[in-house]
């Protein structure tokens, strides 16, 4: 097709959210409202993506920080027909203008493309809707013999008859732009709201013998808006909804496809098992034969192929590697990247660490800014001392280390090749190859020594 233009509105205030957020910031699946319509339009390789912003303008802007945006300021909201107004010194000469709304975030990109194949090359198209309750939408006017639409009348404008037709305007439209700019300025605001209603182009456009074609969209929650905090909950669970479907599609097995949260992107391999309530955010990639444990929250990570992560785990921007153990209750945090058959056990904290293949911390452990060898065994309740409350310094462990329970490691330190270090030490010097070390005072036993007793004053 010809040219396009993307034209999304978002300069309502959105009062009904209760908030002092500007209504396109607020989030669906992690992401700003307005941020998913952009994502979508982008899709569809447009000219230019122009948004109409008036309410917290700034606060949008600065939120979001795309290159690849015209912003256009409409200070006073007038109706959708003088935000379009707007940005008319924007749009092309030829070509289409799609309008999207900032505050519709679920539309799909196959219904963009089905609308725009029904405008063909000259006509304007509409997507409606038929709903149940069509209460505060503006209706689709048909020519009652031919079917075709002739105009849109809004809820206040319409007469009683015209208020119990279902098929509503969802506001998305496509409009060729030499139209456009013939029918914009002609807008007048004669009507109930005293508003330049977008939507009276559409009898300009039939008594200008322009054709005006519609099309549907296939589920009712791709034009569904948000207004208030409750349909932003039921849009979220409709995308969460949707994600979940199409993993069990790519046949991923999610023990409750109505307890998972995905805020993101996540790709899986194949034999993928996820438990109940995980959460997965940002870019998360899951290799053949992973299993997720229950309330396990992985945030930009990739694990690699037969990794096990036990329940209640929390992984942030870290790589796992293949046949790793990791959890239940394990930490690890950015900067993390473990190669294969790594275990990180319960209520172990792993801090901007790589640790290579075989090593084990199982349980109650802090490895902050380390390097650990191949084949390492650290003990319970080992910490690595990084921070010296200015600085933050390394721990370097050598391949086949064995650490005994609770010592402290004070970085920088190196615990060299094959040392074995006594259960109880604190370790301030390079220890050498494969000797015992080992820094606690020698146990002792006094004889005659008493327990002190409660004085009876
Ligand atoms: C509009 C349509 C109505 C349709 C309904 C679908 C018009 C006149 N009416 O009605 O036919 O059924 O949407 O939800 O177009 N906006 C601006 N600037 C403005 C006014 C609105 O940017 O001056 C933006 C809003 O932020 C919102 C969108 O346009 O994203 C729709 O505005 P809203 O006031 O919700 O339109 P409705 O009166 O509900
Ligand atoms: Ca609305």
């Amino acid at each position: 097709m010809s040219k396009l233009n993307v034209v999304i509105l978002a300069a309502g205030a959105g009062k009904r959210m209760q908030s002092t957020l500007p209504k396109v910031l607020h989030t669906l699946a992690g992401r700003p409202l307005l941020m998913h319509v952009i994502n979508t339009a982008r899709m569809l390789s447009p000219d230019k993506i122009c948004v109409v912003i008036g309410h917290g303008s700034d606060q949008v802007k600065q939120s979001i920080t795309d290159d690849d945006l015209t912003w256009v300021l409409q200070a006073q909201q007038l109706g959708t027909g003088h935000a379009l107004m707007q940005v008319l010194p924007q749009l092309n000469t030829n070509g289409f203008t799609l309008v999207l709304y900032g505050d519709v975030p679920l539309v799909q990109i196959q219904t963009l493309q089905q609308l725009i194949a029904a405008a063909g090359e000259k006509s304007c198209a509409l997507l409606t809707a038929i709903i149940d309750d069509p209460f505060g939408y503006g209706r689709i006017l048909r020519n009652r013999e031919t079917g075709e639409v002739v105009a849109i009348v809004e809820q206040k404008d319409a007469t009683a008859e015209q208020q119990s037709i279902r098929e509503v305007n969802t506001g998305i439209m496509l409009i060729p732009n030499q139209h456009l700019h013939q029918w914009l300025p002609k807008l007048e605001n004669k009507n109930t709201q005293r508003e330049y209603y977008l939507t009276d182009i559409i009898a300009m456009a039939v008594k200008d013998g322009i054709y005006v074609a519609s099309s549907q969209a296939g589920n009712f929650w791709e034009v569904m808006g948000v207004n208030n905090k409750h349909q932003l909950a039921e849009l979220e669970r409709a995308h969460q909804n949707n994600y979940a479907e199409k993993l069990l599609e790519e046949g991923v097995s999610l023990l409750d496809p109505n307890r998972i949260d995905i805020r993101g992107v996540l790709s899986c391999g194949s034999d993928v098992e996820i438990d109940i309530d995980c959460i997965f955010e940002g870019v998360v990639r899951l290799g053949d034969s992973v299993r997720v444990g229950a309330h396990s929250i992985l945030r930009n990570v990739t694990v690699g192929a037969g990794s096990i992560i036990h329940p209640f785990s929390l992984i942030e921007d870290a790589e796992i590697g293949e046949d790793g153990k990791i959890g239940p209750y394990a930490r690890i945090r950015p900067g993390t990247r473990l190669a294969k058959k790594v275990h990180i056990g319960n209520f172990v904290e792993v801090k901007n660490s790589q640790i290579a293949a075989g090593s084990k911390a199982n349980h109650l452990s802090y490895i902050g800014d380390s390097t650990v060898g191949e084949n390492v065994n650290i003990g319970a309740g080992t910490i690595t001392c990084n921070y010296d409350g200015a600085n933050k310094y390394r721990t370097v462990i050598e391949d086949d280390v064995f650490i005994g329970s609770d010592t402290q490691l004070i970085a920088p330190v190196k615990i060299s090749k094959g040392s074995t270090i006594g259960a109880g030490s604190t370790i301030t010097k390079e220890t050498p190859e494969n000797q015992l070390t080992l820094s606690r005072s020698k146990q002792v036993s006094i004889t005659g020594w008493k327990r002190p007793q409660k004085s009876k004053a």
